[in-house]
């Protein structure tokens, strides 16, 4: 795809780029809606990705071409406020970010384009993000950490309204070929572990239901598990965040908040639970185990948590009643895109 890139780079701005950035999507094997709960996931980087061309063009204006939407952008590079909607927003949202850290750059020039399908809960908004913020690091010599651009490319999520954990953006970044990267969302602390499932693959189906996630109740999700947070911590302050939640705790909180948000959080504390069993499960290869792992994880996701659809819900019961599928669930952020599931090979 590089050749590409550099082609439409070369007949968009006449010269060669400077720089080619490869930033992958993620899947998410087990560990949905627990990131932003300091919880643990379990996702992985794939080989779909994006691919951004860059260039310093020693003006004021960064001018940016998507080839998918086959469209362009100009603003300056020290904007301070997004305008405007759809794709350029996250350029316009790195930038202003990227100026609050107190970063100094200049004006370049960028074309990037990919596979990843947007809204398919692969995403590609974090993979565009990171790999912005890396690209324009790397172009204006910011010396930016792995972590600078996870944490920036997240806050560039928040300022155009998700108010998204920091999952993708780590898998962005952390991503290895081949591996699942079990993160612990609190301290960052992660354990790697083989993806290759001998008998089995992993195939993600996808409902074409697009999620789109700042006008979903992600955000409320997050409100109603704080809601929860808040109310335990006026009663034991060594409760610091849902991860810490026990049931003696529920109990305790059972008059002071609404019953669904409760529902919420013991949906979280299970997943955590989940992940836990299902990094167990990767390493004595008990594939098994973790099938009804994820059939469990989508129960709590439709039931409990209440962010999958009809489509998924239909799909993992058809999945159910393979016998050749050992595992599925609504995988990201919820409300249509991708469910994962482990079929026996052969039989994908
Ligand atoms: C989206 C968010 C992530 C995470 C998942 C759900 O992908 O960007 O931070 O919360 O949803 O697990």
């Amino acid at each position: 795809m590089s050749d590409t890139l550099r082609i439409s780079f070369e007949d968009k701005y006449g010269l060669q780029p400077d720089l080619i950035v490869s930033s992958p999507g993620r899947i998410n094997l087990i560990g949905d809606h627990t990131d932003y709960n300091d919880g643990l996931v379990l996702p992985a980087a794939i080989d779909k990705h994006l691919e951004l061309a860059f260039l310093r063009n020693d003006s004021e204006i960064v001018n940016v071409e998507s080839r998918d939407f086959d469209q362009s952008f100009s603003c300056k590079h020290n904007i301070e406020v997004v305008e405007h909607d759809g794709w350029s927003s996250y350029l316009e949202s790195v930038l202003v970010i990227l100026g609050k850290h107190g970063h100094q750059i200049g004006g370049c020039d960028i074309v990037f384009g990919g596979n990843i399908p947007a809204g398919a809960g692969l995403s590609s908004s974090a993979a565009l993000n990171c790999g912005l913020i890396f690209g324009i690091g790397k172009l204006f010599g910011l010396e930016l950490s792995d972590l600078d651009v996870i944490t920036m490319a997240q806050e560039a999520e928040h300022l155009i309204g998700l108010k998204c954990g920091i999952m993708d953006q780590f898998a962005v970044l952390h991503g290895k070929e081949n591996c699942f990267i079990e993160l612990d969302c609190r301290d960052l602390s992660f354990k790697l572990y083989s993806s290759d499932f001998a008998e089995h693959s992993i195939v993600l189906l996808d409902t074409r239901v697009k999620h789109k996630l700042t006008e979903s109740a992600y955000n409320r999700r997050r409100q109603e598990c704080e809601e929860v947070l808040t109310a335990i911590k006026s009663f034991d302050n060594t409760v610091t965040s849902v991860r810490d939640i026990q049931e003696c705790h529920l109990d305790k909180a059972i008059d002071k908040v609404d019953p669904m948000s409760l529902r919420r959080v013991r949906y979280v504390l299970n997943e955590n639970q989940r992940v836990t069993e299902a990094g167990k499960a990767l390493l004595e290869k008990n594939y098994n185990r973790l099938g009804e792992l994820l059939f469990e994880s989508h129960k709590g996701l439709s039931e409990e948590y209440e962010v999958s659809c009809t489509e998924s819900d239909f799909l993992v019961a058809l999945a159910m009643e393979n016998a050749h599928v050992i595992g599925a669930r609504q995988m990201g952020g919820g409300f249509g895109g991708c469910i994962i599931t482990i079929i026996k090979k052969g039989f994908e």
